[in-house]
């Protein structure tokens, strides 16, 4: 029966089965079944309840974790390494997402065999426990690390949809409220009005920073601007044709190094889908995409979402944010859902303190605090920082070894 053994032989590659007796790898075989999938499949995702245990006879597939908001992939794994044995030993859910790489060839094991398997072979479950163990102890030194901040983009296909109030508090919030390292990139080339909403007059631009050519963090730092409510801001260009030079690898540069050094990168971007404002979403790790209830703005946001999804962005990554600038109000939610075919995050409603803050060069949390419109903001904020500050629980390993731990020779 070739199948069987393929699978014998495969099984007998695997640096964690010792070497068990032919009669042992004949039934462990038996019991597995052979899976294909195909390039970019979600094999479980994080948090699933674990049924099945994997052993990948071919291909690749990546481990991603998702934390406090943020996706980090933590291994790769190929041929004859396994994976899925911790929901398994423990009954918790899924510790990590699992994502195929390349189309991938597993043997899939069952939680009632895979159990019957740890049973017959307690050297089995020891060798098991050290393979888990290194990749507790990996998992806990990377946590350690500095991580890289998030970059955030908001987009709107026109303007007047409130992108500036968006990110300005956004901004503030995130910076004042949840203590976070923020940077606010005025990407609107021609016409950002960053820096003019808050009444200031920035000495220099990003125009000037890209004439050096140069992406040190200490370089860009002196080039960005503060201002007394402490955001930091590289502002726009003075002049149209300032614009011009700026190239999207200037852009892809300045990210990535801001992504470095700061929490959060809040990128206000041109409604313009330029290789520079394309540029900057990909390089962000969310969109806020803003929306307003207008039938041909709806139509250019439909539009744009199928660009955002032929670049292949992933389905989370986009954020739909509804913004009322008006009191008047044309189509339902739920209409604007199915137009869409993207669900509605979060609702900004319409405030007239809003445009009085505008007026008056103020950010609006500073003029009206308990402003209705605030609030849209700052669930905007809580898409990323969690709400209450979750002290996340370390894995630990003794949760595992108590799973392991029935299977031992008594
Ligand atoms: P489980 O929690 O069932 O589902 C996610 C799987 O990812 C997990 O089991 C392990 O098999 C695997 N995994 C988790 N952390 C790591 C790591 N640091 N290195 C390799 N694989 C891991």
């Amino acid at each position: 029966m070739p199948e069987l053994e393929e699978k014998i032989n495969l099984l007998k590659e695997i640096p964690f089965f010792p070497s068990l007796t032919s009669e042992n790898y004949k039934t462990i075989a038996e019991k597995c079944r052979i899976v294909n999938f195909p390039i970019n499949t979600t094999i479980f995702s994080q948090n699933d309840p674990g049924n099945y245990f994997y052993i990948i006879q071919s291909g690749k597939v990546k481990i991603v974790r998702e934390e406090k908001g943020k996706e980090k992939t933590i291994a790769t794994l190929g041929k004859s390494e396994f994976f899925g044995e911790m929901a398994l030993l423990t009954g918790e859910p899924r510790s990590a997402s699992v994502v195929t790489l390349k189309e991938t060839i597993c043997l899939e094991l069952s939680k009632e065999d895979f159990n019957t398997i740890l049973e017959m072979s307690p050297s089995l479950a020891l060798n098991l426990s050290k393979v888990l163990s290194r990749r507790l102890l990996q998992s806990g030194i990377e946590e350690k690390e500095e991580e890289p901040g998030q970059a955030i983009s908001v987009y709107g296909v026109k303007d007047r949809m409130g992108k500036s109030t968006l990110v300005l508090n956004l901004s503030l919030y995130l910076a004042r409220e949840l203590k976070k390292k923020v940077v606010l990139l005025d990407l609107d080339l021609q016409y950002g009005d960053l820096t003019f909403i808050l009444g200031a007059k920035p000495e220099r631009t990003i125009f000037d920073l890209c004439q050096k050519k140069s992406y040190d963090i200490e370089l860009i730092d002196s080039y960005l601007f503060s201002h007394p409510s402490g955001l930091k801001i590289l502002p726009s260009p003075f002049k149209i044709e300032d614009g011009e030079i700026i190239e999207d690898k200037d852009i892809i540069s300045l990210i990535t190094q801001l992504k470095e050094n700061y929490d959060f990168v809040i990128i206000d971007t041109s409604s313009y889908l330029s290789p520079n404002t394309i540029s900057a979403l990909d390089c962000s790790n969310y969109i806020l995409f803003l929306i307003i209830s207008d039938i041909l703005a709806l139509k250019n946001s439909k539009t744009s979402l199928e660009l955002m999804k032929n670049l292949q962005y992933p389905e989370e990554k986009i954020k739909v944010i509804l913004t009322s600038v008006s009191q008047e109000v044309d189509l339902a939610q739920n209409k604007i859902q199915e137009l869409l075919n993207k669900e509605i995050k979060i609702v900004i409603s319409f405030d007239s303190a809003v445009h009085q803050a505008i007026l008056n060069g103020v950010p609006l949390l500073e003029f009206k605090p308990n402003s209705p419109a605030l609030q849209g903001i700052i669930k905007c904020a809580h898409l990323f920082v969690d709400k209450e500050k979750q002290i996340e629980k370390p894995t630990s390993s003794s949760k595992f070894l108590r799973g392991l731990s029935k299977f031992r020779k008594k």
